[in-house]
């Protein structure tokens, strides 16, 4: 653990939790306005087979009904935008699990093509769906990059995550992974290091299977821990070491550097041109389905947690968003400064472009700190992350993700009917589905 570990990650939380308050909003007209160039798109799919304990993004029960509901609404959505000017670049279909309706999804992907000049398209997925057909079938889709969540090749450890059942043991996993292998121009790995019960031992061997199985990408998180999840995290897998962190991820960085680049602090890349998901290349995204974020023209938006509700907007006309904040100038650069940086650099051009010699001025305090810790460098071209940085910005990443998994917390806990019961009618609070659309009463 680094001296200033602590205090540093106190501010941060204070920090981010205040930048994740959406403000009450009355504006009817919700939908952003069309930037002149494509922007990404990232598109939301909420259903999962297994509800893994330690997972705080936007997840539900798995139902096939509600699933082939859910895609109708989402291709609508996608065409709304279409109609408003948007059109799309690169496409990142997350979740959830994408792939539990793979009829669906490549119905998805297939008017997302025909409405926008798309490059990349990336999709993730379980290992139970590696299947070799259905992998050929998303390759000719134009699929370019495909993330498997693995977290863990110690079956002690799935098992603790409640995968080890339904998405295979850590052999079976290796196996279907090899298979897999140059299908896609980028094959991802997700893993998760610091996890309950984690030893330096276990991380090495996790870290000796990918190295040797070659995978063109390797993403290494730290276990996050939205406070508001933290306790009932910890009730089902454990409580894992905040001293052991460091650690080990200075031991990821010494293994898999030499082979690999990092393409983010905690994403690494065998070749060039992958992209890590977490590295915003473009200003705008829109985010489609239900609990999805959107930053476009320096607002950020979010669509309702209510499935019921994001299907019943849509199908009605309107898009799922139904919270807006429009970021001040300081937290815009901020977001700019945590999320450049954590690719590796932020350019001087860049910042001269968007901010002129006011970025300077305002973000002093910061530029300051993050030097006179051994974080940052300044070059004459760009500011760049030190070996110390990268994990300043692992660290400051995963709050900033807390921080968002707190407000997916809340969020989900207020439409926890309707996503236990699967029923229809559930009652939701309107404050959880929407500030900007009173005519909802649901
Ligand atoms: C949200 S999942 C979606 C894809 C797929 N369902 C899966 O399990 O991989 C994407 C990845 O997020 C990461 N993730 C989820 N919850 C996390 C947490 N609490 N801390 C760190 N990483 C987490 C896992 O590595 C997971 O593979
Ligand atoms: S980690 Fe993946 S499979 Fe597990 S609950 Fe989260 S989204 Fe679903």
């Amino acid at each position: 653990m680094l001296w200033f570990e602590r205090p540093f990650l106190a501010v941060l939380r204070h920090e981010y939790a205040a930048a994740m308050r959406f403000a009450e909003d009355d504006t009817a007209e919700v939908m952003p306005k069309a930037p002149a160039s494509p922007c990404q798109l990232y598109v939301h799919v909420p259903f999962c087979e297994v509800l893994c304990p330690f997972c705080s993004f936007h997840r539900v029960r798995y139902n096939p009904a509600k699933t082939r509901r859910y895609f109708e609404a989402l291709r609508r959505e996608i065409r709304l935008y279409h109609d408003a000017g948007f059109r799309f670049g690169d496409v990142y279909v997350g979740g959830g699990t994408p792939t539990v309706d793979a009829e669906e999804l490549l119905e998805t992907l297939a008017l997302v093509r025909s409405l926008s000049p798309v490059k990349t398209i990336s999709i993730e997925t379980n290992p139970n769906h590696l299947d070799p057909r259905a992998l050929e079938r998303y390759r000719v889709a134009g699929v370019t990059r495909l993330s498997v969540g693995v977290q863990s090749f110690d079956d002690v450890l799935l098992a603790r995550m409640d995968r080890l059942q339904k998405y295979g043991n850590g052999a079976q996993i290796r196996e279907r992974l090899a298979a897999a292998h140059g299908i896609f121009p980028t094959l991802n790995v997700d893993m998760i290091f610091n996890l309950p019960g984690q030893t330096l031992a276990m991380l090495d061997a996790d870290l000796d299977t990918l190295l040797a199985l070659e995978v063109d990408q390797i993403s290494f998180y730290p276990l996050m821990t939205a406070p508001s999840a933290r306790l009932k995290m910890e009730r089902s897998m454990g409580r894992s070491d905040p001293h052991l962190r460091h650690t080990m991820y200075e031991r990821i960085l010494e293994r898999v550097l030499p082979a690999y680049r990092a393409a983010s602090a905690w994403c690494f890349s065998r070749g060039h041109g992958m992209f890590d998901e977490y590295i915003i290349d473009q200003d705008d995204y829109v985010g489609v389905g239900s609990g999805a974020f959107s930053y476009v023209g320096g607002a950020m938006y979010s669509t309702t947690f209510s499935l019921n509700h994001y299907c019943r907007r849509v199908e009605g006309g309107q898009s799922g968003i139904t919270q807006r904040r429009e970021l001040k100038l300081k937290e815009r650069m901020r977001y700019d400064y945590l999320v450049r940086l954590f690719g590796g650099e932020l350019k001087h051009e860049y910042i001269a472009r968007r901010y002129g010699r006011a970025f300077a001025l305002r973000m002093a305090p910061e530029l300051a700190a993050m030097r006179l810790i051994g974080a940052t460098r300044h070059d004459p071209d760009a500011i760049r992350l030190t070996r110390r940085g990268m994990y300043c910005w692992v660290l400051m990443m995963a709050e900033f993700f807390n921080a968002v998994n707190d407000v997916r917390e809340q969020m989900r806990e207020h439409i926890r009917a309707e996503l236990d019961t699967w029923n229809e009618e559930a009652k939701v609070p309107v404050s959880a589905i929407g500030r900007l659309t009173p005519e909802v009463k649901s």
